[in-house]
């Protein structure tokens, strides 16, 4: 399958090559990655993804993966909107949850994603950019409790749109869950130099160093909390040599507050 992206949207071929990577290791579990990874007419050592940029990227999917899988469990009828979802294979992984799941990214990614995973019944498609609003008509909602993931997304928006965004999901279901990564001011700045990004030639375009400011974004949102890479149980999984780097990451505040997943409520 041939794959001719640029910009933001090659991005997706990072995280989908950590993922693959590093279940080949034993160090994640996606299947659905490996397949796609060998299907897609793709030289990826073009990308340079250093192997801390792959455990980063599996151990932040695993982490929501986990979240995703708790959420559904507590709410007996939801609707699942992954943004920006790249070639992602959450909804497979999970195995098919019981929850309406929609799938969003820009036409050409969502046209090679239907061809990997063809839509099936409870498991939509949303080809659009997360900015153009009139995407939420295409969610059937009733009244069902809501699970926002953004994996790997916002960083790629203006803060404008990131607070537009989520005051356009308050109007529309009045209260939401939203997990999502964000990254420092300081990765910002240095994400010109990160080899594979540079690759692509998507910019970074915001990053927040206390998510919690975030509360201020609109009416009734709460931060409830930050998942550090650093403190992912599965480093104990690495080799010496990463278990020594994740450990001296945690004690380098910038190091630690690089990228990290949070976790709001908004009502
Ligand atoms: C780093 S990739 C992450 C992909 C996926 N979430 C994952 O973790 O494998 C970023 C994704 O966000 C998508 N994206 C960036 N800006 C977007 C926008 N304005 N609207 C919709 N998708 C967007 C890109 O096309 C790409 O698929």
């Amino acid at each position: 399958m041939k794959i001719d992206l640029e910009g933001e949207m090659e991005t997706l071929l990072i995280p989908l090559y950590g993922k693959a990577k590093m279940s080949e290791d034993g160090i994640f579990r996606d299947t659905f990655a490996q397949r796609a990874v060998t299907r897609l007419n793709f030289d990826f050592s073009k990308l340079k993804i250093q192997k801390k940029t792959q455990v980063m990227l599996a151990f932040r999917a695993e982490y929501m993966d986990l979240y995703a899988k708790e959420f559904l469990g507590r709410h007996d009828e939801s609707i699942v909107l992954h943004l920006g979802c790249g070639l992602d294979s959450r909804y497979f992984r999970l195995g098919k949850p019981k929850a309406l799941w929609y799938e969003l990214d820009f036409p050409e990614v969502i046209e090679i994603k239907r061809q990997l995973y063809p839509p099936e019944r409870g498991y939509s498609y949303i080809p659009s950019t997360v900015n153009d609003h009139s995407w939420l008509d295409s969610v059937s909602w009733k009244g069902e409790s809501i699970l926002i993931i953004a994996e790997g997304l916002f960083m790629y928006l203006t803060e404008k749109e990131i607070r537009e965004l989520m005051n356009v999901l308050k109007d529309r279901f009045g209260s939401y869950t939203m997990i999502f990564d964000v990254v420092s001011s300081l990765t910002v700045k240095y994400s010109k130099h990160h080899p594979s990004i540079k690759r692509t030639g998507a910019h970074l375009l915001w990053g927040i160093d206390n998510p919690k400011n975030m509360e201020e974004y609109l009416d009734g949102a709460k931060y409830l909390r930050t998942i550090y890479m650093t403190e992912n149980p599965n480093i104990r999984k690495l080799s010496p040599y990463y278990r020594m780097m994740y450990r001296l990451a945690d004690i380098f505040k910038p190091a630690k507050n690089a990228h990290k997943i949070v976790i709001m409520e908004i009502t």
